[in-house]
């Protein structure tokens, strides 16, 4: 129970990653402020799983691109826990096409969501980091940001651009005892990377040295790690969850 008393809030944490690492926290002792789009077809459900197992949940719906419904959300978790003292930035989307055919909308879409979202809520949630002199901030990145992936300009931009993002928030923010870090995965069972071709999966697998797909708890366990107070001399990395397909 290294996260007792702590609170964390995971974007985008209906389904998917942002769930495993939600889960992962709580069963650390962390209460959770769960956070998805309004139309999510599956946070209240997330919710309710948490709740019977006895975990302290609250949930806030809301866009990460929208700064409103991202203070609504930094003030309930306040409200309910007196405190914020962990940020996993996961809410993310993909929108794949070749660069020559990408729209402009695909391009916002994906880096208003994958790095603006990032940026609000961070700024949103230092501020009250910053009051308390401590907290861990912990972006969801992604191989694509480290080495770039056919069809995915939009994402693999916004991907590197959460690097940046990561060790500029890491260099500001250090003085005040706060820590952020950023995790890369690689190819994650999920149900973004279902879509993917059969040939894209097998051309993967036969990349990476230890010969299997990623699981949501393999990046969670890693999350929370750098949640816990052993990490607290590291910031301003950036972990990679991916079977050694980079090195
Ligand atoms: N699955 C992988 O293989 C993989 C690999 C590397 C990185 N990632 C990253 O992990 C994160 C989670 O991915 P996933 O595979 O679980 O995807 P997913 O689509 O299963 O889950 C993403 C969640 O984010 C929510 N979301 C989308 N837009 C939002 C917004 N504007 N505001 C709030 N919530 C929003 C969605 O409703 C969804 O519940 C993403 O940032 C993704 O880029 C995934």
């Amino acid at each position: 129970m290294q996260l007792k008393g702590k609170t964390a809030i995971v974007t985008g944490s209906g389904r998917g990653l942002g769930k495993a690492i939600a889960l992962k926290l709580a069963q650390m002792g962390a209460n959770i402020v769960l956070n998805d789009i309004v139309n999510s077809d599956s946070i209240d459900e997330t919710a309710e799983e948490f709740r019977a197992a006895g975990y302290n949940v609250i949930v806030t719906k809301g866009d990460v691109r929208n700064p409103d419904d991202v203070k609504e959300m930094v003030d309930k978790a306040v409200e309910a826990f007196g405190s914020i003292d962990i940020l996993v930035n996961n809410a993310g989307i993909t929108k794949d096409k070749p660069l020559a055919m990408m729209s402009l909308e695909d391009w916002d879409d994906v880096l208003d969501i994958n790095l603006k979202g990032a940026f609000i809520c961070t700024k949103a949630v230092a501020k009250v980091m910053i009051k308390q002199k401590s907290g861990k901030i912990i972006n969801i990145a992604s191989v694509a940001g480290v080495m770039g992936n056919p069809g995915q300009a939009n994402y693999s931009a916004s991907k590197a651009g959460l690097i940046g993002l990561t060790k500029t928030t890491a260099k500001e923010l250090a003085a005040r005892n706060i820590t952020c870090n950023a995790v890369a995965p690689g190819l994650i069972k999920s149900k973004m990377t279902d879509v993917l071709p059969d040939k894209v999966k097998e051309a993967y697998l036969n990349s990476i040295p230890l010969k299997r797909f990623g699981t949501p708890e393999d990046v969670a366990n890693v999350v929370g790690f750098l949640a816990s107070d052993d990490s607290n001399y590291v910031t301003g990395q950036v972990i990679h969850i991916d079977g050694g397909l980079v090195m």
